[in-house]
């Protein structure tokens, strides 16, 4: 399994949501469609520089941010509706998000997300993947885009971004 496949590092931090978050964090989290969630306005992520550009070529319908309690585990999945996301690790302790492929009827090949480097990352939300939390409050920022999965696919949006020169 190729790691560019399942996920690709953003060469950007966030510069203007980062400046809210302790704001968001103690207002409005809760259950929104099965997640602890805050949803983030638009007119602070249409600040954010790599989101606005984003977003002139693939529309963004809404961000927001994702909590997740201390050892709690997000089971094996693909995702509903979405095809491509962008996550940004705002805060944790001790947790792992890791992309699978199946090797044999137990066994899976498995890559972990290094959201270590503060980094926007593009992810693919088709490809099965887990997260697993231990001590420590976590918290995402993750987004929506307006095409969902039959529409907008990871390849899309990777080999744009990869021609504008988006990633590290
Ligand atoms: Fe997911």
């Amino acid at each position: 399994m190729k790691s560019e496949e399942c996920f690709s590092e953003f060469n950007f931090e966030s510069s203007i949501i980062k400046n809210f978050v302790e704001m968001f964090k103690k207002t409005d989290i809760r259950m929104r469609e099965g997640f602890k969630t805050h949803p983030i306005d638009k007119k602070y992520w249409d600040k954010e520089p790599l989101l606005s550009k984003i977003n002139q070529q693939f529309q963004i319908q809404k961000c927001g941010i994702i909590y997740m309690e201390p050892y709690t585990c997000y089971d094996w999945h693909t995702d509903v509706d979405r095809g491509v996301c962008i996550n940004w690790l705002i805060e944790h302790k001790n947790s792992f998000t890791v992309f699978g492929k199946n090797k044999d009827d137990l066994n899976l090949d498995v890559i972990r997300v290094p959201y270590e480097s503060n980094r926007f990352f593009l992810f693919n939300n088709q490809i099965p993947h887990s997260v697993t939390n231990f001590e420590g409050n976590r918290y995402l920022f993750t987004l929506v885009f307006d095409r969902k999965k039959d529409d907008l696919s990871y390849e899309e949006v990777y080999t744009w971004c990869k021609s504008e020169g988006l990633f590290v």
